[in-house]
């Protein structure tokens, strides 16, 4: 049996929530959205959450909504997806990275210190694969509220570190609703914010700096309402054709998280089993979003084991090569690969295992057991 690197678990109520906006005359950002941002501030316990066409443009919105901008540098981890970088660079500041702990892969404490000069004005720490990294910690070093700080919870919706969830103890918290996350509409996103006033200035950020959104200015045959531009915004608001899709998934999160637990657990054991193999490990006081379950291979060996789990027809993936190892950053930040040992080691040796709620037992015991024949293939030479 193939098993698949993942498939979504959208319902047929979800692809009819679809059917019922296209049945109707509004299908851009509107009612939906509201339901949307609604039910996720509700779950996140945040107060402002505002839907986005993806999760870097949450970012980029929330950096313009902090006021950053050139001359100013923004701490990332140099183990995360490009666009966290590049988010800070299309705001005109500079991504200054830093190196990763080793037990998580998330940004800490000594990476954040290191990295800060007088010119910090925010930090941006990745929730890797759904577990949150240590914002209060991150906090706390800091010791200077006008140094922001926005989570890339990208990969955490549903996580906690110490009963706290994305959004709850820093600045803003953006996600990504992208095809392959837990919460998905295809490409979207959205920015949770706790202070009122960003949360107003986002807002308009989301929509060219305009004051009223198409909901608000065409209300039917009942008037039009004129509008202004009042900041430099950019063009990232949800329709609500794809916001749809989000409003059925929201209450069906936390079942789904126990079944990822649930599978990750088990991958956690056969990984710990392998000799010369490691994975990153989940902190007991964290509830993981469990968005990947990463394994990682034994040094120079990542490639054949990619080979291996292909010829066995058990779809894998890299998440991801670090920072440094991309050509663009590598030019445009001068980023040394030497100066980030533990993220390049990871972004050499990861690879993520298939993991999706509907997943059933059969197919993991085929990844499982593709996973310890690949282990014995390279541990033969
Ligand atoms: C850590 C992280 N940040 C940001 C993003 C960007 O998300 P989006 O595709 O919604 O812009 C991703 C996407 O996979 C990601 O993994």
């Amino acid at each position: 049996m193939a098993v698949e690197f993942y498939r979504h678990a959208l319902r047929e109520e979800d692809v009819e929530a679809v059917a019922r906006v296209l049945r109707g005359t509004f299908l851009t950002t509107g009612p939906v959205c509201r339901e949307v941002e609604a039910s996720l501030a509700a779950y996140l316990g945040v107060p402002h959450v505002l839907t986005m066409t993806s999760c870097t443009a949450a970012l980029e919105v929330a950096l313009r909504a902090f006021g950053i901008g050139p001359g100013d540098e923004v701490i990332v981890p140099a183990f995360t997806f490009v666009a966290t970088a590049t988010a800070v660079l299309h705001v005109g500041a500079t991504p200054v990275l830093a190196d990763v702990d080793r037990e998580t892969g998330c940004l800490g404490v000594a990476g954040v210190v290191r990295a800060r000069t007088p010119r910090t004005r925010c930090v941006i720490p990745v929730h890797l694969y759904g577990q949150m990294a240590d914002v209060e910690a991150i906090r706390e070093v800091l010791a200077d509220p006008r140094v922001r700080i926005l989570e890339d919870a990208a990969h955490c919706v549903e996580g906690t570190l110490r009963g706290v969830r994305p959004g709850q103890a820093t600045d803003g918290a953006a996600f990504s609703f992208y095809a392959t996350k837990n919460l998905t509409c295809g490409e979207g996103g959205a920015l949770a914010l706790r202070d009122p006033e960003l949360a107003e200035r986002a807002r308009r950020l989301r929509q060219h700096g305009m004051t009223a959104s198409a909901a608000e200015r065409y209300q039917g045959t009942k008037g039009y309402r004129h509008w202004d531009v009042v900041d430099l915004g950019v063009k990232a608001n949800l329709p609500d054709v794809l916001a749809a899709l989000l409003v059925g998934q929201i209450p069906r999160l936390d079942a789904q998280r126990v079944r990822r637990e649930a599978l990750a657990r088990r991958y956690e054991e056969a990984v710990d089993a392998l000799p010369g193999w490691d994975r990153p490990w989940v902190r007991p006081e964290a509830t993981s979003a469990y968005h990947l379950q990463t394994a990682w291979a034994p040094a120079h060996r990542r490639d054949d084991a990619l080979a291996g789990f292909a010829a066995r027809d058990v779809g894998v993936a890299v998440n991801w090569k670090a920072l440094p190892q991309l050509t663009f950053v590598r030019q445009r930040l001068r980023a040394d690969p030497a100066d980030f040992p533990v993220a390049c080691e990871m972004g050499a040796r990861t690879l993520s295992l298939p993991l999706w709620p509907d997943m059933t037992d059969a197919m993991q015991d085929e990844a499982v057991a593709a996973l310890r024949a690949v282990a014995r293939d390279l541990a033969r030479g």
